[in-house]
């Protein structure tokens, strides 16, 4: 059982051909809305992936929250632990160019009314087996989480993003840390890549994931380091290509997959999503990711 604590936010994506430089106006090819949301996307990856899935988070009372919600519940996923508070439902203006590079604003909105509470429940629930957490609900929810986790044994993974102050502090109490290039230099204080891993690693006893976009993936624990490549491909649109891969790795771990396992299949299923438009329309199901897999490789890490 994966559980998700985390944001919901209604996309709001603008297709431009360039993205608009500071005191710029520029025309979007097409406004569309989706469903996003970090906690959202991570555990619809995870379904996608096979994953019997449970997730807490919030929405606001209005029309915004069933667009948000689509893609959860069409894909089966259960939406009544998700408060309904007084705020308006999160959202995300997100400008994507012509080569597929983007930039986000994000108004939290009812995720900043994610609590301790949520916290206590999902753990609760997570118990046997392993709970997800990134950074787009409050601190204390997060926090408490983590800490309530590692008091019950139950594994976490903790993607610090987006990265703040507070990443340093959180990714002390998860089991498994997932940046990107930028967030790791960040935490680790702009150090080379692959000792750094290695050395945090040890140092933390805690599995460290980076992510490079088309260059793949580092992964360093106590025991190892490796890294695996990602698909070359054509990119349409790398908003949510993050997600799914914390989605998908934590599926293929909670169906007892190798490190290697997981991190293969998660880095090919995030370059599949980078081929249409929309955090969650663009996440592969399971079977789409083993056909490119195979086609590649021969399936030759043997992930089932
Ligand atoms: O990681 C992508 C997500 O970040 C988008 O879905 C958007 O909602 C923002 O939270």
């Amino acid at each position: 059982m994966i559980v998700v604590l985390g944001s919901v936010n209604i996309d709001i994506c603008l297709e431009v051909e360039s993205l608009p430089l500071a005191g710029e106006t520029v025309h979007a090819r097409s406004r569309r809305y989706f469903g996003g949301g970090k906690g959202a996307n991570q555990v619809l990856a995870a379904k996608r992936a096979g994953a019997e899935v449970a997730f807490f988070g919030a929405v606001g009372p209005d029309r915004y929250a069933e667009t948000a919600l689509r893609e959860l519940v069409e894909a089966g996923i259960p939406i009544s632990e998700i408060a309904v508070v007084e705020e308006e439902t999160g959202s995300a203006n997100i400008y994507v160019d012509s080569r597929g590079e983007n930039c986000i604003v994000v108004v939290e909105g009812a995720n900043g009314l994610v609590g301790a509470d949520a916290a206590a429940t999902a753990v609760q629930r997570a118990k046997g087996g392993l709970l997800v957490l990134q950074q787009e609900i409050p601190f204390a929810a997060t926090h408490r989480a983590l800490e309530l986790a590692r008091t019950c044994g139950i594994r976490t993974i903790l993607n610090v993003s987006p990265f703040d102050e507070t990443s340093a502090e959180l990714s002390r109490l998860a089991d498994i840390v997932i940046a990107n290039q930028h967030e790791w230099s960040q935490l680790s204080g702009g150090v080379d890549a692959s000792t750094a891993m290695q050395a945090w690693s040890r140092r933390h006893n805690q599995t460290i994931v980076v992510t490079k976009g088309a260059d793949g993936v580092g992964v360093a624990s106590p025991l190892e380091y490796f890294e695996v490549a990602a698909p070359t491909i054509q990119p349409r649109d790398t908003v949510g290509a993050g997600d799914t891969f914390c989605g998908y790795f934590a599926a293929e771990l909670d169906r007892g997959g190798s490190l290697l396992e997981a991190t293969t299949i998660a880095v090919t299923a995030a370059s599949i999503a980078c081929l249409k438009a929309g955090a969650q329309s663009s996440i592969p199901l399971r079977h789409e990711v083993l056909g490119v897999l195979e086609q590649h490789h021969g399936n030759e890490c043997g992930t089932r």
